[in-house]
């Protein structure tokens, strides 16, 4: 199917490499502006994507959870932005911080926790949900009501 006409793909993994792998092959198709949401429970393995997807960028240094500085970012073909919202209280506080500004447009940003931004997220974004923790496999769906996006859907 054309990506055009494709709102959803879906990818299963059966370790935390192959989650990675997922990453490495969306960042291929990124673009600045993008934004990338990662949903799911504690332990999904939200960090795990984010890590493959700056090896996929070309970003060689260890991306590990941002949770206290809320965003690290990194340097790699395009700007990475690693945001955890996970200790956020109100989404009010993100964005009266600039949290999404206009310098992300230079780069791609992923968001952990990111449905704590409820209302103040953008359509124009690609959901990535992870199902499942532990060592169960991962259900991986990638979402997005935004066109433009569809390439994700086709790289994954
Ligand atoms: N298929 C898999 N995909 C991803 N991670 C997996 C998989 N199987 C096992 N794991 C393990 O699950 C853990 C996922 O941790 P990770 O920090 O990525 O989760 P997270 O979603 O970012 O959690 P948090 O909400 O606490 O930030 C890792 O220890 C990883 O090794
Ligand atoms: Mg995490």
């Amino acid at each position: 199917m054309p990506a055009s006409l494709r709102t959803e793909r879906v990818v299963t993994t059966s370790d935390a490499r192959e989650t990675r792998a997922l990453g490495a092959r969306l960042a291929s198709v990124a673009q600045p502006g993008d934004l990338l949401c990662l949903l799911g429970d504690l332990g999904a393995g939200k960090t795990q994507l984010a890590k493959g997807f700056a090896e996929g960028l070309g970003i060689t240094d260890i991306v590990s959870s941002p949770t206290f500085v809320l965003m690290s970012e990194y340097a790699g073909r395009l700007p990475m932005f690693h945001v955890d919202l996970y200790r956020l209280d109100d989404a009010a506080d993100a964005l009266a911080g600039g949290l999404l500004d206009e310098r992300q447009l230079e780069g791609v940003a992923l968001v952990e926790w990111a449905e704590r931004l409820g209302e103040a997220l953008p359509v124009a974004r690609l959901d990535v949900v992870i199902d499942g923790t532990g060592d169960e496999p991962r259900t991986i769906i990638l979402r997005s009501a935004d066109p433009a996006y569809g390439r994700y859907l086709d790289a994954a």
